[in-house]
């Protein structure tokens, strides 16, 4: 769903006026208690990306690798309470039972990189590639992408990717086809396919607003399509930023996210997923120095918890995921009532159809993550 589609449906979704009065206190404790009722009826998987008040009552913390496998696994809980973005909560409805909930406690937490792919888009794409380069193209999509562009994926034998697993399965990509078309984060297809030997000359990039691929040189030569999205947040770290790092602080490591664009991943002394970051930092000596390049509420996380250790963020300026903070104590308290209440709301279902063939790119990313 993109963000039009959200906004027309807020009418019916916005929070009631009375959790805007409500303490913190008031609403932690509903929250505990809830959930004390609920048991394990009741199931909250938090990204990293989420805030501090809904990260404290998440059952499972994750990247998304991570909260796609849990929620795979889980088949006790009725309900499904996503602290996420949408895209992980339909990812969340795919992989489990017709009996089980999906809720995302505020519809308006979209991903602004999905939103960058539609699927009247990627049809339109399609043929036009096959006539530039016949059967010899696998779709790969990020998981930040709608349920839609991963049934496309999965009808025409592609997969879905994570951060976590990019490599592995562009690598597996190149066992089924000579090409693959990666949607919808340029950055992170682009940063893969080079860690994996793909030279930068024999990558495209395929432009949705104009319907033409941005190449220059022997067409044959190809062998990444990446389609033109991006993350709004990880695109606002900038070399600038990195020339800043180097001279204001020679000793001190810099790690980002491959959703970074190629120079400042080139630039960097290491890139990866969050969890990847998340270990490395963990795993360094105390007193070493780090600057991070990834989402804000996981880099403040990360300083709180490694106070023996140096860390900043890469860009000074840098705000949170504005979409991944849409979902707050409120929105949860509010998710659960209802729930309570016997009152569903925003729940998450994904079209019976577009499920089953999303279910065949997610398989085969989880059979070998
Ligand atoms: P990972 O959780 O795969 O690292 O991705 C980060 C992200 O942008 C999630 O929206
Ligand atoms: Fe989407 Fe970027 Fe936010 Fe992740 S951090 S949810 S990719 S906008």
């Amino acid at each position: 769903m993109n963000i039009l589609e959200m906004a027309s449906q807020t009418a019916q979704i916005t929070l009631p006026e009375r959790y805007s009065t409500m303490s913190r206190e008031e609403m932690e404790a509903r929250v505990r208690e809830i959930k004390e009722r609920f048991g394990d009826q009741l199931f909250i998987p938090g990204h990293h990306y989420q805030k501090d008040e809904v990260v404290i009552f998440s059952d499972a913390t994750g990247d998304s690798l991570q909260l796609a496998q849990v929620a795979a696994q889980n088949t006790k809980a009725k309900y499904i309470v996503f602290c996420g973005v949408h895209f992980m909560a339909e990812t969340a409805d795919i992989l489990t039972t017709d009996e089980q909930v999906v809720v995302l406690p505020d519809m308006r937490a979209g991903c602004s990189m999905a939103d960058m792919a539609d699927i009247e888009q990627t049809e339109r794409a399609w043929p036009k590639l096959h006539e530039l380069f016949g059967d010899t193209i696998l779709p790969l999509t990020y998981v930040n992408s709608t349920a839609a562009i991963k049934a496309f994926c999965g009808r025409n034998g592609g997969a879905t990717v994570t951060s976590s697993n990019a490599k592995a399965m562009v690598a597996w990509a190149f066992t089924q086809k000579e090409r693959i078309f990666f949607l919808p984060d340029q950055h992170l297809g682009r940063n893969t396919a080079y860690d994996l030997g793909v030279p930068l000359e024999h990558m495209a990039v395929w432009d949705p607003q104009t319907d033409t691929l941005e190449y220059e040189g022997n067409i044959e030569d190809i062998k990444v399509i990446l389609w033109k999205g991006h993350c709004s947040v990880h695109q606002n770290f900038t070399v600038k930023n990195i020339e800043n790092v180097r001279k204001n602080h020679p000793d001190m490591k810099i790690i980002v996210h491959p959703e970074c664009c190629r120079e400042v991943v080139a630039a960097s002394d290491d890139a990866g997923s969050t969890k990847y970051i998340i270990e490395a930092i963990e795993n360094a000596p105390a007193g070493s120095k780090w600057a991070i390049g990834t989402e804000m509420n996981l880099v403040k996380r990360i300083i709180d918890q490694h106070p023996d250790k140096h860390i900043v963020s890469l860009n000074p300026y840098m705000c949170p995921c504005l979409t991944m903070n849409r979902i707050d104590l409120p929105h949860l308290l509010w998710a659960l009532e209802s729930l309570e209440n016997g009152e569903e709301v925003n729940v998450i279902q994904v079209n019976q159809k577009i499920a089953e063939e999303a279910l065949l790119a997610l398989d085969r990313m989880l059979a070998l993550a």
